[in-house]
C-alpha cells in the first residue's frame, strides 16, 4: 500500500505550486558542491512532472529562480541556466508528445540569450497544447507579477480599451502570467522552511499548504502522493461555514 492508493481521483487539486527548497542543503550533507543539488533537484522536476501528469493533475507551478535569485555566486547562477536550458532541451519531445504546454512565469529578458532563444522555442512550440500547464517561474516575483498587471491595467485604461468598472477580479486574473488557469490549490514547500517567498502571491489567496522537512531532491512522487492525500484531508471552506 503506498499513499498513490489512497489518493481519490475525484477530489485532485487542480493547481499545485511548489517551492523547490533544500538543493543547497542535500548537496552540502554530502559534501558535495552545491551545484550538485541543484542537478539531483533537476531530476525530480521529471518525476514530480511525470507523477503529476499521470494523475490528471492541470496545472504545476514550479519556482525554478526568484528575482533575488541573482545574489547567489555567478557560478551557481550559470549552473541554474545550464539546467534549465539542458532539461528544456532533452523534455521538449516528450513534452509536446504528451501536450503539456509549458508557461513561464515571470520576465526572462535578463536572462541570458541562449536561455532565453530556448525557452521561446519550447514556448512556441507547446502554445496549442492542453493537457497540462507545467509553469516555470523564472525571474519571479509574487509582487512584481502583481504590480507588472496594474501597470498594464493602466495602460489599457489610458489607451480607452478598458474602463473602470471593468476592473475586477476576473480581469485582473487576465494580466497575471497564469492568464487562463485557476489558483492553486496546494502550496508545497519542502526543506523545512514555513514561508512563501515571494511566490505567486495572488494565485495562493485560498492554497492548502503543504510543508516538509524533506530536502527537494529527495522529494521523490511518494512524497507527492503524501502531499496530495494531505490536501484531500482537509477541510476546505473558501470563507464560508
Ligand atoms: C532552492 O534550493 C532551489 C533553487 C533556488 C533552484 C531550483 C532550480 C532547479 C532545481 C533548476 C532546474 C529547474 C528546472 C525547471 C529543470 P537552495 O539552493 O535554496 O537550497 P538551500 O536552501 O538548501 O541552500
Amino acid at each position: 500500500m503506498t499513499y498513490r492508493d489512497e489518493i481519490d481521483l475525484n477530489n485532485l487539486p487542480k493547481h499545485i505550486a511548489i517551492i523547490m527548497d533544500g538543493n543547497g542543503r542535500w548537496a552540502k550533507k554530502r559534501m558535495l558542491p552545491r551545484t550538485y543539488g541543484h542537478s539531483k533537484g533537476s531530476d525530480r522536476v521529471i518525476e514530480i512532472v511525470e507523477a503529476s501528469y499521470n494523475l490528471g493533475i492541470k496545472s504545476l507551478s514550479f519556482y525554478a529562480f526568484s528575482t533575488e535569485n541573482w545574489k547567489r555566486p555567478q557560478n551557481e547562477i550559470n549552473k541554474l541556466m545550464e539546467l534549465i536550458v539542458y532539461y528544456v532541451r532533452t523534455q521538449l519531445e516528450k513534452i509536446k508528445n504528451n501536450n503539456i504546454k509549458i508557461n513561464v512565469l515571470g520576465d526572462i529578458i535578463p536572462l541570458p540569450e541562449l536561455v532565453q532563444d530556448e525557452i521561446n522555442s519550447a514556448l512556441d512550440e507547446t502554445s496549442c497544447n492542453n493537457k497540462m500547464n507545467l509553469n516555470i517561474a523564472l525571474n519571479y516575483g509574487g509582487q512584481d507579477e502583481i504590480l507588472r498587471a496594474c501597470k498594464n491595467i493602466g495602460k489599457d485604461l489610458l489607451d480607452g480599451s478598458i474602463n473602470l468598472n471593468d476592473i475586477n477580479k476576473n480581469l485582473f486574473e487576465n494580466y497575471l502570467y497564469t492568464r487562463g488557469q485557476g489558483p492553486i490549490d496546494l502550496l508545497i514547500r519542502p526543506s523545512g522552511e514555513l514561508r512563501v517567498s515571494n511566490f505567486m502571491l495572488w494565485q495562493m489567496s485560498y492554497a492548502e499548504f503543504y510543508f516538509s522537512d524533506i530536502l527537494w531532491p529527495d522529494f521523490s512522487k511518494e512524497e507527492l502522493y503524501k502531499a496530495i492525500v494531505s490536501f484531500q484531508k482537509r477541510d476546505r471552506r473558501f470563507g464560508g461555514l
